[in-house]
């Protein structure tokens, strides 16, 4: 299908409506205005469990139609793309019907609860892609201007070769131990607590910064409040407060891990410092139109909104700087470029499971009171790899394949 100016179109369906369903409505809503080049999304349905709030959410958002089954939504011929913005529990049923439907797939960090569930989706995933239907997972600071340059500048030896790198992704929401229980403290729902819902963001920018694997990991967790008000009374919290780790690549680099829903004072802090033999990088989330590099003379702080800086094309001026919405729009469109392009996009499924087994690594670890282990291998693929560049032309997808 194409709309009136003969773009392609992607209609897209969004699973969940709450905190990354409104992020990422927001971003279908708006890729078009800034991204003309790539196929066009239709807003087509935005699915929850309540009927009442979802059609409320689905009118305020932007979306054509609201719905509780997604299931049903998987049978419309209108729908190409399923967004998967639930809790971490539903992700693989969802990802892999949806696959299996012939819809290209975003799924929400971090891929899944499990490493077998995540060595699963990576399964479908390939099946998929030989069918030319594609998947992506939703680390959206990959689309951070200032890290997708601080990549281009360690893969460019700038700061020459990376021997450390300190990481912290720290915030303070349930720091109050009346905080009320929630999904995220559940370990059957979330899958663990810091560590999976911060710490695969950290892990992902790792391996995506340096361009490097991680090898070995020493880890430790801590659940410093154990017991939170529930819907019918206290309920034990099952999952990690925060999570330190050091963790070694294969190429040779070691980095500190701290994540934390603990630390008071803490919002959304990101940290980011990368040490190479010339010189480093450092990054914090909530500036994060800067970039701080230092090849010895002091550093530079670099403000991240030259037309020339990564994505800065799509959007402002120099110094009109961008926010944390702003990845998320940019995810949509280099998804919606590579749908058109039937090019393989990232991270995949593959790199979402790896940053899972480094999750388990930590998780094994500190279960031994901290002893490295080494990060668990990629299971073999099961069905052959068809690179996305020779599968059958996106239009084609578009126009299901079942
Ligand atoms: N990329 C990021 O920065 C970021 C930030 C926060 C959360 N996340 C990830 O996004 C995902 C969702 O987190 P959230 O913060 O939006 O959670 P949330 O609790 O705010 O929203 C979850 C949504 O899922 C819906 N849902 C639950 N079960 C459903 C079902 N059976 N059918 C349809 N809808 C269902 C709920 O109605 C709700 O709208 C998680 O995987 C989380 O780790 C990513």
């Amino acid at each position: 299908m194409t709309d009136p100016q003969n773009r392609p179109t992607v209609g897209v369906a969004v699973v969940g409506y709450s905190f990354m369903g409104k992020a990422h409505s927001n971003a279908w809503r708006n890729v078009g205005a800034f991204y003309p080049d790539v196929p066009r999304a239709e807003q087509r349905v935005l699915v929850g469990r309540d009927p009442q709030r979802v059609r409320e959410a689905a009118d305020r958002y932007g979306w054509q139609d609201a719905a509780t089954d997604w299931r049903a939504v998987l049978e419309r011929d209108d729908v190409q793309l399923v967004d998967i913005c639930t809790p971490g529990h539903l992700h693989a049923e969802i990802a892999e019907a949806a696959l299996a439907a012939g819809k290209h797939v975003l799924l929400e960090k971090p891929l899944a609860n499990t490493v077998a569930e995540a060595e699963s989706l990576v399964v479908a995933a390939e099946a998929a892609s030989a069918r030319g239907v594609l998947s992506m997972v939703g680390f959206n600071y990959r689309r951070v201007p200032a890290l997708a340059l601080a990549r281009e500048i360690i893969a460019a030896g700038r700061i020459g070769e990376v021997r450390e790198v300190r990481t912290a992704y720290l915030q303070d929401w349930l720091v109050d131990a009346e905080a009320p229980m929630a999904w995220r403290l559940r370990k059957e729902e979330a899958g663990s607590g810091a560590l999976g819902d911060l710490g695969s963001h950290v892990v992902d920018q790792l391996q995506f910064l340096l361009d490097d694997r991680i090898a070995w990991a020493g880890g430790h967790l801590r659940t410093f409040v154990t017991s939170r008000p529930g819907e019918s009374g206290p309920e034990q919290v099952t999952v990690d407060d925060a999570a330190w780790a050091t963790l070694g690549t294969e190429r040779g680099a070691v980095a500190s891990l701290e994540v934390s829903r603990m630390a008071h004072g803490r919002k959304n802090w990101l940290s980011l410092e990368v040490y190479g033999s010339g010189g480093s990088l450092r990054f914090e989330l909530e500036s994060l139109n800067e970039l701080v590099v230092d090849t010895g003379a002091g550093g530079t702080r670099v403000l991240v909104t030259e037309t020339d800086h990564p994505y800065l094309s799509a959007w402002w001026p120099p110094g009109h700087v961008l926010g944390w919405d702003h990845t998320f729009v940019n995810q949509a469109a280099d998804l919606l470029a590579c749908i058109g392009e039937s090019r393989a996009p990232s991270p995949s499924f593959a790199e979402g499971a790896s940053v899972q087994r480094v999750l388990a690594a930590i998780e094994e670890s500190a279960a031994q009171s901290g002893t490295c282990v080494d990060v668990a291998p990629a299971a073999p693929p099961v069905v052959p790899h068809v690179p996305a560049s020779t599968a059958p032309p996106a239009v084609t997808v578009l126009e299901q394949p079942r």
